[in-house]
């Protein structure tokens, strides 16, 4: 098939170049204005290093995870990035040779890959508990890292609770602080485990849900009174990963025909678990959830058709840029789910494509009217702020030759209104061959950003990100 790439998706790709520089904090080059009330360090995680002493991973989500650290304080940013070394990185480091597979790559070490067994690569998301740093994936242990130097600290099992591993995306509770994980447990059968994260003391297990096979539950929703929970129609064919004839990640069947189930789970009775199934799609993000007076519950995320997506995103497409061209898109979807009917209804809020949803943490699991999403149009990505009650859009222009990533809401300390945030999102400059934050004002993303921090050096797309702030 002949693909016609457009000259920006041409001009991101520079953006998955390996990263060829760590660094701990150092003063980054601010452009426009970075907010005074702005206090407290952006530190986001993506794939860094596509290759290992010469054997080259296949797919984008194959890279070795790297945290970059942005501080900003009295108007000012220091900036900081290292490659977050797993146990399986610092093996190879050590004899100076690939010895692990990734997800999509098969290693070249035959007997390391019987089992299924995978480099922890840390490369999705970042997890902020109790003042520590951890790097997330999907399916393996978090990764702590020092959020002073910025080094690697090791693997962590959470005080021996989570050995199972987590997911990539967490929840925290908006009224006590505390964070709810998920992981799942592989053995005779597959269970979804919740992990409880309080702002004081120990880790603990939740509960345990049986799921009907292993599938990917990235992400998952909610309220205040329960957690929402959806288990698409995918199939891993883990016989080839277990025996080490393919990747883990790559043997994949869609069974439409299945559905998608919605699990229901009620937070202080969580051995109270209500399941049914929708018509088939696919997801990766909830922007939010929300219990109703009438008992049902609304949920909001970037649906998909079909999993697609995760098949183009190779690291050649990815330079090149026909992935982009490639690859199916999300809509904004609105899901009312009727627990005792069990039924949902579905409605399209957003028809254009958007992912990676989000709203002011205050507004966690209650009503919200506003989500701030990262918007693809015009072959470029851009920051929006969409209207659920209208499915109205105001987009911000992040300026020529400049590729943005996920927005994240940090609340300004007068916020009066679920608007009053300041949204980060990561940039690359392909102009400059440089990377760093974009600052929007939440309640005029029109005005485009109003500040800028950035490295001397481009870092590979991030995926993912939090805010750490920092009190006084
Ligand atoms: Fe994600």
């Amino acid at each position: 098939m002949n693909v016609v790439i457009p000259e920006s998706r041409r001009r991101m790709g520079r953006g998955f170049l390996g990263l060829d520089r760590e660094h701990g904090f150092e003063p980054m080059e601010v452009r426009g204005t970075i907010p005074d009330d702005l206090r407290g360090t952006l530190v986001r995680n993506g794939p860094s290093l596509f290759e290992s002493f010469g054997h080259k991973y296949q797919h984008w989500l194959d890279g070795d995870g790297a945290l970059s650290h942005v501080a900003f304080d009295s108007g000012t940013a220091r900036g900081g990035v290292r490659v977050t070394v797993s146990l399986e990185l610092r093996e190879e480091r050590e004899r100076k040779r690939a010895l692990y597979s990734t997800g999509f790559t098969l290693g070249p070490s035959w007997w390391r890959r019987v089992g299924a067994r995978t480099k922890n690569t840390a490369n999705i998301n970042v997890l902020s508990w109790q003042g520590r740093v951890f790097a997330l994936t999907e399916l393996g242990l978090p990764i702590e890292v020092d959020p002073s130097t910025l080094e690697t600290i090791g693997p962590s099992d959470l005080g021996g609770v989570a050995s199972d591993g987590l997911n990539a995306h967490v929840r925290i509770d908006r009224t006590t602080g505390c964070t709810f994980a998920i992981g799942l447990s592989m053995g005779l059968r597959t269970e979804l485990i919740v992990y409880a994260l309080p702002t004081v003391g120990p880790a603990s297990v939740v509960t345990q849900i049986a799921l009907d096979h292993m599938t990917i539950v990235h992400d998952f929703a909610q309220t205040e009174t329960r957690w929402i929970f959806m288990a698409h129609p995918i199939h891993f064919d883990i016989g080839g990963a277990i025996l080490g004839t393919s990747p883990a990640a790559a043997s994949s069947r869609w069974a439409p025909e299945e559905g998608t189930e919605i699990i229901v789970v009620e937070r202080r009775a969580p051995h109270r678990v209500s399941r049914f199934k929708v018509p088939a799609f696919f997801h990766f993000h909830y922007g939010n959830a929300y219990d109703r007076e009438d008992g049902t519950i609304v949920v909001d995320l970037c649906a998909y058709k079909n999993p697609d997506a995760f098949d183009v995103m190779t690291v050649e497409r990815a330079r090149s840029g026909e992935a982009w061209v490639l690859a199916s898109t999300a809509t904004l979807e609105r899901f009312v789910l009727d627990v005792g009917r069990s039924s949902a209804t579905r409605q399209t809020i957003c028809g254009e494509a958007v992912d990676f949803p989000s709203t002011a943490p205050s507004l966690q699991g209650t009503r919200h009217r506003y989500l701030y999403a990262l918007l693809t149009r015009d072959d470029r990505e851009h920051i929006a702020m969409i209207d659920c009650d209208s499915g109205s859009l105001v987009v911000g222009d992040a300026g020529p030759d400049i590729f943005v990533g996920e927005p994240t809401f940090v609340a300004k300390p007068s916020a009066q209104d679920e608007r009053d945030g300041w949204i980060l999102t990561n940039a690359y400059d392909a102009s400059r061959n440089v990377s760093g934050v974009q600052i929007y004002d939440g309640r005029d993303l029109t005005r485009g950003p109003i500040g800028s921090a950035w490295f001397a050096h481009s870092i590979p797309y991030s995926l993912h990100g939090t805010w750490v702030g920092r009190e006084g």
